[in-house]
């Protein structure tokens, strides 16, 4: 591979840097472009163009390839449990014994949060979406943590990180607890990191929480395979948010924000929404593939498709299989598993979704799970951002450490040119 590509514009030619990355991935270097020539590059949407040089998650969409750290998903999702993901993907090694006994006390000391929050809390109607309550109280934790703003030290960075991951949970758990009238409470600080989320969920007012092996395991599955997914809509978002050095607690409320639309991680509620509305029409999902297809209509078929993969998505083949043995360890019989999977062999006949390669991802199986594991489908994307929190936590953390520059885009004009004001007498 040549070290540089040749840009010719009218009669001068530039050199752009060709850099290459650990799998062989190319990029030109346009860093100085617009200083060499005067122009910029023009790319709605980013489809390709990088942000940046990572480390953490590696895909490959074409293969359906996902890897935190180097380790595949796949290995991942079967061998090690969310906690020990968290510190993979954050800290770029899987912890010993003793790292991940200290992360995990360290997470618990940070992991009350002020009782004045809960006022924050009840100004809120039970009507609102949960992904909005979210990230008002995950940005109200820094008028709590004021120290957690300006951090430039890694001790600093540290602090603020365990804050997050202990108050967090918390702060989901009270955001579900709140909307169903159940008192808000903590869990149990002996309990392992997954364990004690589901009891801050669930636990009855009136009786003792049992943990329930098959939701442990569910719940640390899924919250592993949503974990990160490299320069996505929200970490993007969080990254540069980020950038301006607004803290951590700040940039993790913009990331949820980006999640919560029905593009990006509202998916996985829009999917139940969507199964739930074709089981109404009495199963009929030959009307949804051809609303789906139709481009007077604004219907997609939620669940389906990715700026990255054109293969399946190695999480989807995941949870497809995971949704199977959960609702069967549950003894849970639910046809809208059945409408979904008749919907996907039906897609992947179809020559429109064949011709733009067009798979199930992350948010099309996810939503069966949660819904068997009783969680409400307006709490989906607040799960998908539970499990995402330490994927943006580490790209916060690495575009920090980088000490990269301000986020600040170029734009191409194509307004007014320049013209005088008339007074309105004259308009
Ligand atoms: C996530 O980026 C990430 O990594 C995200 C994520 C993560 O982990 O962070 O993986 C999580 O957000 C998964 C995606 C969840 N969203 C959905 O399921 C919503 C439905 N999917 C689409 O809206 C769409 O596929 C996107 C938004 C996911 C991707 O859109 P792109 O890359 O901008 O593709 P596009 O809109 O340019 O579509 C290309 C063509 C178009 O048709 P033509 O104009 O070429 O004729 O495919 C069509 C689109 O109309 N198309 C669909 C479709 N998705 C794309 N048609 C029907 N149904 C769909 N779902």
């Amino acid at each position: 591979m040549a070290n540089t590509a040749s840009l010719k514009i009218d009669d001068k030619s530039y050199e752009l840097p060709i850099i290459t990355g650990v799998e062989d991935e190319v990029a030109l270097d346009i860093s100085k472009l617009r200083g060499m020539s005067g122009a910029i590059t023009l790319d709605p949407g980013y489809k390709n163009t990088g942000s940046c040089s990572s480390a953490i998650t590696f895909l490959d969409g074409e293969k359906g390839i996902l890897r935190y750290r180097g380790y595949a998903i796949e290995e991942l999702a079967e061998k090690a449990d969310f906690l020990e993901v968290a510190f993979l993907l954050i800290f770029g090694e899987l912890p010993t014994k003793e790292q991940y006994q200290k992360f995990h006390a360290d997470i618990k000391k940070q992991s009350i949060v002020d009782e004045d929050v809960k006022k924050i809390l009840d100004a809120f109607p039970k009507s609102a979406h949960p992904m909005g309550v979210l990230s008002s109280l995950t940005s109200a934790l820094t008028s709590f943590n004021p120290s957690s703003v300006n951090v430039n030290s890694e001790e600093d960075m540290y602090r603020a990180i365990v804050k997050i991951l202990g108050k967090f949970p918390v702060l989901v758990a009270w955001t579900l607890r709140k909307k169903q009238g159940l008192p808000l409470d903590y869990g149990d600080d002996d309990l392992g990191y997954v364990q004690n989320i589901l009891k801050m969920m669930f636990k009855s007012p009136s009786g003792e929480y049992k943990q329930n092996k098959i939701l442990i395991e569910a719940l640390d599955k899924l919250l592993i395979l949503h974990a990160d997914h490299e320069q996505n809509c929200s970490t993007s978002t969080v990254r540069i948010v980020g950038s301006s050095h607004a803290g951590l607690f700040a940039s993790i409320s913009a990331g949820i924000s980006a999640l919560w639309g029905p593009l990006h991680g509202g998916a996985n509620q829009a999917v139940l929404e969507m199964l739930e509305a074709i089981k109404a029409d009495g199963g009929d999902t030959k009307k949804y593939m051809a609303k789906a297809k139709d481009k007077d209509d604004p219907f997609r078929l939620m669940g389906f498709g990715h700026r990255v993969y054109k293969n399946f998505d190695p999480r989807a083949k995941i949870i497809k299989k995971a949704a199977d043995e959960v609702l069967g360890d549950l003894g849970v019989e639910d046809p809208i598993l059945d409408i979904a999977k008749g919907l996907e062999k039906e897609a992947l006949e179809d020559q429109y979704f064949v011709d733009r390669k067009l798979y199930p991802n992350v948010d099309f199986y996810s939503g069966i799970i949660y819904r068997a594991m009783d969680i409400p489908t307006e709490m989906f994307t607040v799960m998908f951002a539970l499990g995402r929190l330490p994927g943006w936590i580490a790209q916060w953390r690495e575009m920090r450490l980088n000490k990269e520059p301000i986020g600040r885009p170029r734009q191409l004009y194509v307004g007014s040119p320049s013209r005088s004001f008339v007074p309105m007498e004259n308009r």
